[in-house]
């Protein structure tokens, strides 16, 4: 490996699945994914941890693979953050900067932030993201970028996006028991947009829609920027288990029947029966009118509580570029159709593309998130460029029963 080049990792901590993307990039910003893998989460509940070992074991245990696809030991990571109680909030802020001569500098910028943010946002949430909307100079608004212009009095609109401090605080402690430092906590819908939007997307309005086990997200963008973002507490589980009560058969068959026979496609003839049994037990039947309704209900009932987020949000018919669907829920066959009746606007699936390295790999709904987490820290300029020694060797193991030890310091 070049001393040009550094790693960045993603790690996407969901509900139901763990994914890790990891990244090199060179001096000119270009991406190659050298490393990724999957697995299942465990003591996640709705997007957040409900303890710690089970979060940090499943870290631990994905990352192993990864690490040694990719020939790097992590030691930190942008890491994804789910739950309902991620959220944005439009705040205001304004400083007198001196006289009207003055230029507006770094320093301004950063106070006029603290303004809109000081007192806005309650004292037990984090705030992940300030996304300055717009500056005015002097009362004249429609400022994007202020720096180095004349005036003596600095306003900014922005879009806060913040979680709730435990929830913030339980995630970073359970990678640092997997032994990875959280450099940045990130709502896992805004790391799907930036693997799976265009910029032109983003500026003339879209909204991308992640879907996931237990949480369904939305964020928005328009002329460039994060304008909203807002997690309701049902996923594609919830049709899983709604399936296994009415049916009255396990998770397992329910899950089964949700991923092989299902499709958003609700409107077409399909044979009224559905016929599955594993070999050796014995072949059960469903009425797939039956399904549908049960499957129809729950997604009409995620779709319009998006829906109404974003009415909420003034941008409910109102996105040129219409939506984009991400998370494994995205992966229902047709699914595309559904959420296009129910959302009136044009759909689609987004999958992260036109990465470098293993890239193809991961050209999934699924990935987006993390590939997103992944592109993001390499974006940061400030990280430092990895010494290139480490790269050269494959990950140490970590000796067995090391979580444990972790876990007494806490
Ligand atoms: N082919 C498929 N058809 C339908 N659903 C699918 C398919 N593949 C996966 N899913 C569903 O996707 C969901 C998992 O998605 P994902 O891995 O994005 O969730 P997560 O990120 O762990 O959860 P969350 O974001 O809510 O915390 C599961 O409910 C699973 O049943
Ligand atoms: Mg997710």
């Amino acid at each position: 490996m070049d001393n040009d080049k550094r790693f960045v990792t993603g790690l996407d901590v969901g509900t139901e699945n763990v994914r890790a993307i990891i990244a090199t990039v060179n001096k000119d910003g270009a991406v190659a994914i050298v490393g990724y893998n999957e697995g299942k989460s465990a003591g996640m509940r709705k997007g957040v941890p409900a303890n710690l070992t089970g979060p940090a074991e499943s870290i631990d245990k994905m990352l192993g693979e990864a690490e040694r696809m990719g020939g790097y030991e992590v030691r930190s990571a942008f890491v994804s953050i789910g739950g309902s109680q991620v959220i944005s909030t439009r705040t205001e802020g304004m400083i007198a900067v001196g006289t009207v001569e003055h230029e507006i500098n770094d320093q301004d910028l950063d106070r006029v932030e603290d303004v809109a943010v000081t007192g806005r946002i309650p004292a037990n949430r984090d705030v992940l993201d300030v996304v300055p909307l717009e500056y005015a100079l002097d009362g004249q608004g429609g400022i994007k970028d202020p720096l180095g212009m004349s005036g003596a009095r600095l306003e900014i609109r922005a879009n806060v996006v913040s979680a709730l401090t435990p929830n913030c605080d339980n995630l970073k402690k359970a990678t640092l028991a997997a032994d990875v430092k959280a450099e940045r906590l990130v709502p896992g819908v805004v790391a799907a947009a930036r693997a799976v939007l265009t910029d032109r997307q983003r500026e003339n309005g879209v909204a991308v829609i992640d879907m996931g086990g237990a949480t369904t997200s939305v964020a928005v963008y328009e002329e460039g920027d994060l304008q909203y973002v807002g997690v309701v507490p049902a996923g594609s589980n919830n049709i899983t288990n709604d399936l296994a009560i009415v049916l009255a058969i396990d998770p397992e068959m329910a899950e089964e029947i949700k991923v092989r026979f299902v499709t958003g496609d609700f409107d077409t003839d399909k044979s009224p029966v559905i016929r599955i049994g594993k070999e050796g037990k014995t072949e059960r039947a469903f009425e797939r009118k039956e399904v549908e309704t049960v499957v129809k209900a729950r997604l009409e009932e995620i779709f319009s509580e998006i829906r109404k987020k974003l009415k909420n949000a003034h941008y409910d018919q109102r996105l040129p570029e219409g939506i984009v669907l991400t998370g494994g829920g995205a992966k229902m066959r047709d699914i595309e159709l559904f959420a296009k009746k129910c959302l009136e606007a044009a759909v689609k699936i987004g999958v992260p593309q036109g990465l470098g390295g293993v890239s193809e790999s991961v050209e999934k709904p699924e990935f987006a998130t993390a590939v997103g987490l992944a592109l993001l820290a390499a974006e940061q300029s400030s990280v430092k460029f990895t010494p290139s020694k480490k790269s050269a060797k494959l990950p140490k193991l970590k000796s067995p029963g090391f979580l444990k030890k972790i876990f007494s310091k806490f």
